[in-house]
């Protein structure tokens, strides 16, 4: 059984792009900038907004958080918006979810630049996933397909099995697989059955947010498990998936913590660097992976750019092992 190491293949995707910087910064370029917006205090956001600054530093990212109050209006919200969206030195907007009451999430969304979206929730970065252009993808399922690539676990004409819908998780997820040549098949909360149709995955991926919802009895023998899901229980930090019984069973699968959520992080930074490469009309950058952002062609805005992936895995698909 394969665990599929969501920390380490973080820990270098992260060097990767740090090492990308430093070049650019000994050539004397300015360094890519992402700026977190984050409205009022509830203090989940506190801390991952604190994981998220402290991983642009980490790799050399210039990084601010502007802290809004929770009574901020949604125009001054949008005006804010539009200011960071007009300055030059900021390539990444990231607008930190939940936001208080009476603010309309979906409305600054659609407010940022498509080409500083790196969260890539603007229904622009949406429809090109849904149509198959290059665009920012949503960090969560980008990881989780990078990490697959990673491991090299096939997809091509697997049975993928969705568990979850929502617009950051699930319905992303299931796009990039169905891009990735799987067949596909999205569950929900009105799903009857849903262990009938978790056992016939190839591979399953849980994006629920219940723990230990996917018992031994619901995945087929010797599927590939990636768990989404992040709980806090009195036992500590859980996934959806019960690890422990699947282990068994499965071929692989991602722990908890360890697993996606590194990933997740490693994309954010990912795509602040490829919007940087856009902004500042790179045409030669590589960068570390092979999210469709960089595989191909240019957004329209930013005609001409054009990035590559250089990133090769130095793992044992077969063993696990780290180079
Ligand atoms: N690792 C990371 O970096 C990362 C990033 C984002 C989220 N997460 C975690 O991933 C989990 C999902 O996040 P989310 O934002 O997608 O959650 P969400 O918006 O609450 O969506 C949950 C989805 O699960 C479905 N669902 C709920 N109960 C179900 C059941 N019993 N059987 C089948 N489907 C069920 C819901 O169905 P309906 O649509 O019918 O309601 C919904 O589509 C959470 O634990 C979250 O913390 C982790």
């Amino acid at each position: 059984m394969l665990v599929l190491d969501g920390k380490t293949t973080a820990a270098r995707i992260r060097t990767d792009i740090q090492e990308a910087i430093t070049a650019l910064r000994q050539e004397g370029k300015r360094a890519p900038g992402l700026v977190v917006l984050l409205v009022g205090d509830n203090p989940a956001s506190l801390v991952y907004v604190r994981n998220k600054e402290a991983a642009c530093q980490e790799v050399g990212m210039t990084s601010r958080v502007l802290r809004l109050p929770a009574d901020i209006a949604q125009a001054a919200l949008e005006s804010t918006i539009a200011e960071l969206n007009a300055d030059p030195e900021v390539d990444g907007i990231l607008l930190q979810l939940p936001l208080p009451a009476g603010l309309d999430a979906q409305r600054c969304l659609t407010c940022i630049d498509p080409t500083k979206d790196v969260d890539g929730f603007h229904p622009e970065n949406m429809g090109r996933l849904v149509q198959g252009l290059p665009g920012l993808r949503p960090c969560t399922p980008a990881g989780v397909m990078e990490l697959l690539r990673q491991y090299a676990i096939p997809l091509a004409g697997k049975h993928a099995v969705v568990v979850g819908r929502s617009t950051i998780v699930g319905k992303p997820m299931a796009l990039m697989l169905l891009e990735a040549h799987a067949t596909v098949t999205v569950c929900h909360s009105r799903t009857p059955d849903l262990a009938a149709i978790t056992r016939q995955g190839d591979i399953l991926v849980a994006a629920v947010g219940s723990p230990c919802l996917i018992r031994e009895g619901m995945v087929a023998e010797g599927a590939v498990v990636v768990d989404v899901g992040i709980n806090r229980t009195a036992a500590g930090l859980v996934g959806d998936c019960d690890y422990a019984a699947l282990c068994a069973k499965v071929s692989a699968i991602t722990p908890v913590p360890g697993g996606v959520g590194p990933m997740t992080i490693a994309m954010l930074l990912h795509n602040t660097l490829t919007a940087y490469y856009q902004h500042t009309g790179r045409t030669e950058a590589s960068c570390c992976c092979s999210s469709p952002c960089t595989r191909t062609a240019s957004h329209p805005r930013t005609a001409g750019t054009t990035t590559s992936a250089s990133f090769s895995p130095t793992q044992n698909p077969s063993t696990g092992q780290m180079a």
